[in-house]
């Protein structure tokens, strides 16, 4: 029977609207007590109960301290002219300096525009390694975990030369740098490989007595272990003054399951300037309630590592989660977001993308967004392909095409960015 059970069982992705179940969303401004949330400073009592939700039914629990060391151990000046490419290693430290356990090393890869004054940043976690993103033939190659890509790209699960430049269309460092902009990039699995490790390797391996204490269906998985090493990357910023980054002025981005962490960032850390969230789906952006394309059951059983055990419990249960993706969104608030989708993403569910986007905006209005622009926010109805919506801090577009971060998202993100993130110093 259990064989039977098991193909019965198989999954089959939902794409008809008119299977999506009756559903309600959780009220983002108001208390788990009922109470509403018409002020700031209720919102602030708010967003820590959200984020607490966030963290006890999705995503886990990381420490609040980091201990960090930065090294900048390449500077190559006029890398392209008036660019400067660094590396850097950010060892992440065990919380108790008395430890003798060894630290977690990070390689850091930024393009920084040459200036007078510390240029704002984008920061992203890449896939498949810092070397993979351009053919510049110093970049040091991860020695981390990395998939088997079974193309020539990687050896088993070794990053290898001939992977240089392989993802190089996600990451135009010459768009970015000559529009003003800092690109900072980190291979994500030089801060926790992407497998159920058991906490054992990665960052969840410098802090074993942390995970220890929390209940198991607290404890972190690989999201909050990515974003938690994005805070960390964040953190060398702000101290590594020879990068000259403005360390306020440092957008989080990523796609994917990656766009799952940097919301998830953004969330955890409000040092994070701007928040950008392309094609994150399942889990990120894209409201858990509507149940189309890759559902948290489904999720749950490709990549239980990703979130706690507790988010287990709303496998065909959605409506029993305390929270919905909107609100990881309106976390960001007041801060710039940018939700990005593609047309041909229906697993990541753009539809459901931009619905959470949209029910972001009653947070955004009650920390200040314009009438004028909470008023563009709710009266928009999913946009056309390659088009933009832009309220206040608040931005959604719809590519066209195939699930993947293209240059039109970047010029999206940068046009948010040049909205919000630059001052009259520069
Ligand atoms: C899978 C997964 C998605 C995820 C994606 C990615 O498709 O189901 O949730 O976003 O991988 O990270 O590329």
């Amino acid at each position: 029977t259990s064989a039977m059970a098991q193909t019965t069982k198989k999954f089959v992705a939902n794409y008809d609207e008119a299977k999506i179940p009756a559903y309600e969303l959780p009220a983002a401004l108001q208390t788990q007590d009922g109470d509403p949330v018409e002020t700031a400073e209720q919102w602030n009592d708010r967003r820590a109960e959200t984020l607490r939700l966030f963290e006890e039914h999705v995503f886990g629990i990381m420490p609040e301290q980091r201990n960090i060391k930065v090294k900048v151990v390449r500077s190559d000046r006029d890398y392209r002219p008036g660019v400067t490419r660094h590396e850097l290693d950010v060892s992440i430290l065990p919380l108790d300096a008395s430890s003798d356990r060894s630290p977690l090393v990070v390689q850091v890869l930024a393009d920084v525009p040459q200036s007078d004054s510390p240029a704002p940043a984008i920061l992203g976690l890449n896939f498949q390694g810092n070397h993979t993103i351009d053919n510049d033939p110093r970049t040091r190659i991860p020695s981390s975990w990395v998939r088997d890509r079974r193309n020539g790209s990687t050896d088993g699960n070794k990053a290898i030369e001939a992977g240089r430049g392989v993802a190089s269309t996600r990451w135009p460092s010459k768009m970015i740098t000559d529009r003003g902009y800092a690109m900072i990039t980190v291979y994500y699995g030089d801060i926790d490989p992407d497998f159920d490790d058991g906490f054992e390797n990665g960052v969840h391996g410098v802090m074993p007595e942390f995970i220890e204490s929390l209940p198991e269906d607290h404890r972190p998985g690989s999201i909050a272990g990515w974003a938690y090493g994005l805070s960390c990357v964040l953190d060398a910023i702000e101290q590594a003054d020879a990068l000259n980054v403005d360390a306020t002025k440092v957008g989080v981005l990523g796609h994917s399951r990656l766009g799952k962490t940097s919301l998830w960032a953004g969330a955890t850390d409000p040092r994070f300037a701007m928040v950008i969230s392309n094609d994150s789906g399942c889990g990120g952006a894209a409201l858990c309630r509507r149940a189309i394309g890759e559902t948290v059951a489904r999720i749950n059983t490709s990549f239980p590592h990703w979130f706690n055990d507790a988010y287990l419990q709303y496998n065909e249960n959605e409506s029993a989660l305390p929270i919905d993706q909107h609100q990881l969104i309106a976390l960001s608030a007041p801060r710039a977001i940018a939700v990005g989708s593609a047309t041909q993403d229906e697993w990541a569910d753009p539809k459901g993308e931009f619905l959470a986007w949209q029910a972001a905006a009653p947070v955004y209005e009650l920390l200040g967004m314009s009438s004028d622009d909470v008023k563009v926010a709710e009266d928009a109805s999913m946009p056309k392909k390659q088009s933009v919506i832009n309220a206040g801090p608040m931005q959604y577009h719809l590519r066209e095409g195939k699930h993947d971060l293209a240059d039109y998202d970047w010029e999206c993100y940068l046009d948010l960015a040049d909205r919000t993130l630059q001052t009259e110093s520069r």
